[in-house]
This record gives structure tokens, sequence and C-alpha cells, in this order.
């Protein structure tokens, strides 16, 4: 097992695929990406905050592949220059790192808006560096694109749809707000300084979690399942989407030859009142909650053409919640019976 802090590390093998960068390596989807990455042969250079936090990375040096493909680098996102060693000598960058929070429970800025913006940028300047660079994926959000007022129902939101600013400012929608800027900041930059950048649009991820620390997300899914209406009450409507199918569709858009611009990644859109409606019917013993309040939002969904013409299949929300069910009763956070 090694663990390096910010020194660069240089690959001579033939034998695996070459050197990408994952960017926020201890989170629930990066974990999952760095898990497929190495069973396809990648070497992979993952940034956490704290390499030396066990409860952090330890699941991530348990993976197939790590002991011998796998170095973390210490980089933090508000940390001018922090990703240059970790960056560069790398093919390809996958950013996912991004503060993923519904409020502050302080500063605005410091805790969402600059780390998500500034951060981002910050990553990309590194990638600037880098001569061998040759594509950065980017981790946006679906959200990025239906938080809108002027959304015709007929006709499914595709990847030319950009969620309003002041729509998001205006009801306080602050995660929405940092990843629109984000990736809005994003496509200039690396426009200006001819960077191949392809983002991935993910609906709202579900699945199993390999760090032990549930991200904010799969509590929220964790909440439903035992009961809990509060965070999806806000949700409304929603797509979902697998966790291995974000995976894999972030490796599809960084190995795809045609892969440009940006992939909306979501398998259905469903409102709480359908998904709990399945989930109640197929899972009996659980207390899913039985019905949610109508709240006036514009009905939309996904077309997913773009991502699904590239090759991508994706899981129905039943395969998607019988592995995250299967998960939570393993961990006995759910009852089993
Ligand atoms: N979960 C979803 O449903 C969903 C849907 C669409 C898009 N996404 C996007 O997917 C990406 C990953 O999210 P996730 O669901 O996997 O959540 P997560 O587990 O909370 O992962 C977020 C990662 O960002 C890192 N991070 C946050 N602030 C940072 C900073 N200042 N410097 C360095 N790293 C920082 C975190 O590091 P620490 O571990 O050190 O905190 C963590 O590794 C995000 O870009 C998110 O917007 C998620």
């Amino acid at each position: 097992m090694e663990i390096l802090e910010n020194k660069n590390v240089e690959v001579n093998s033939s034998k695996y695929k070459r050197k990408v960068c994952v960017t926020g390596a201890s989170g629930f989807l990066a974990s999952w990406l760095i898990k497929r990455l190495l069973l396809s042969g990648y070497h992979v250079i993952g940034t956490v905050r704290d390499p030396g936090n066990q409860n952090k990375v330890g699941h991530l040096w348990r993976l197939q592949g790590a002991k011998e493909r796998l170095h973390l680098v210490k980089a933090n996102l508000t940390d001018e220059g922090s990703f240059d060693d970790a960056i560069m000598g790398c093919d390809g960058v996958f950013h996912t790192a991004s503060p993923v929070l519904g409020k502050p429970t302080y500063d605005l800025t410091a805790e969402i808006l600059k780390p998500a913006i500034d951060g981002t940028l910050n990553v990309l300047r590194s990638c600037k560096k880098n001569p061998s660079l040759k594509r950065v994926v980017l981790t946006s959000s679906s959200s990025t694109a239906r938080v809108r007022d002027d959304i015709d129902p007929n006709i499914p939101l595709d990847e030319s749809s950009w969620s309003s600013v002041e729509l998001c400012q205006k009801f306080e929608i602050w995660y929405v707000l940092s990843k629109t800027l984000a990736e809005k900041a994003a496509w200039e930059f690396c426009g200006q300084n001819n960077i191949h950048l392809v983002t991935l649009l993910p609906s709202f991820i579900i699945g199993p979690s390999l760090p032990p620390d549930l991200c904010s997300t799969a509590d929220d899914v964790l909440g439903l399942l035992k009961g809990k209406t509060d965070k999806f009450d806000w949700h409304g409507r929603m797509g979902y989407v697998h966790i291995d199918d974000v995976a894999l569709s972030h490796i599809l858009v960084y190995e795809h030859p045609d892969a440009h611009g940006r992939y909306l990644c979501s398998s259905k859109v469903l409102d709480n009142n359908q998904l709990v409606s399945i989930l109640s019917e197929r899972y009996p013993s659980l207390p899913i909650p039985k019905r949610f309040k109508k709240l006036d939002r514009p009905h939309y969904e996904f077309n997913t053409l773009k991502l699904e013409n590239l090759g991508m299949k994706f899981k129905s929300i039943e395969e998607m919640f019988d592995d995250c069910v299967a998960f939570f009763k393993d961990k006995g956070l759910i009852s089993s019976i």
C-alpha cells in the first residue's frame, strides 16, 4: 500500500492503460468510478483532502488492483495549484470533487460556491500545465439543466437546456447554482485554453456505497426507506440512475473518440408518488411513505439519447433500488425481514 502526498508518479507499463486522475477520490461516486477504472486496467491518481485518514481512504485500498495501480495525492479545491502534481503526466482527468450540500451552515460562498466554481478552475489550471492531457471529464449534474420556469412538458429536456441562475438565487437552491456556474466556468476556461472537456450530468445517483460514511444523497435514500419524507418532499420530481451506470458513463465519454459536449446521464424520471408506489410494492416490509404532497413544479423528462447513442444502456429503477436496498440490509441499516 502506498500513500503519496503531492509527489508526481511515473507509470511505465504497456500492459495496463495509462494514467488518469480522479479528484475527490474518497467520495460516493468517485470511489465507484475508481473501482471501475482499476478493473478496466487504468493507473489511477486519486486526490483526497487527507490521504492519511483511513476512514476516508481504507475502502479504496481494498479495491482490486489498488495496491498496484492506485496512488493517493493530497489536494484541496480551495488551495491554488494543489492539483498540479496529481494531474501532471496524466492522460485524462475526472473532476468529481465538489461540495454536495443543500444549505451552507455559515457561509454560502466559502462552503459551496468557491470550492465548486473556483475549485473547478483551479483543477483546470493544473490541467492546462500538463502537456500530455488528452481529455477532461467533469461531473456536473442533471440539475444544471432542469431548474427553469419555461419548461414545455411535451419536450424532454436535452443537453441544450441550462438551469436559470436567477431562479436558483430566488429559491436559494445553492447546490444547483454552484454546479451550474461551475460547469459554465469550465466550458469558458476550456474553450479559451483549448482543453478537450466533456461534461456528464447524472441525475440522482442510487446504489451501494463503498465509503463507510454515507454521503448526503445516499443518506436521503436511507431516510426514505425508513419512512422519512423531509428530504424527498423538496425533491418533487427527480431523475434516477444506478451508480455503476454513472461510473461506466464517465469512462465511456472519456474513451469514446466521438464524445463531445454535455451528456445527460439518467435512467428514469419519476414523481415522488410514482417512486414510493414502486418501492412500497417491491419492498412491502419497509416503512416507505405512502404519499407526498404534490408540488407546483413543471413536469419534465430527460432525453438521454446522446449518451445512449454512444452505447450506454441504463439499469432500471428496480435494479438500482434492489442493489441499494440489499446494501442497506447487508450493513444492518434497514431491517432485513
Ligand atoms: N450523488 C448524486 O446523486 C449526484 C448527482 C449528480 C451529480 N453529482 C456530483 O457527483 C460528484 C460526487 O458527488 P457524490 O455524490 O459522490 O458526493 P460526495 O460523496 O460528498 O463526494 C464529494 C467529494 O468532493 C470532495 N470535496 C468537497 N469539497 C472539497 C474540497 N474543498 N477540496 C477537495 N475535495 C472536496 C469530497 O471530499 P471529502 O471526502 O474530503 O469530503 C468528496 O470526496 C459531485 O460533483 C456531485 O455534484 C452527484
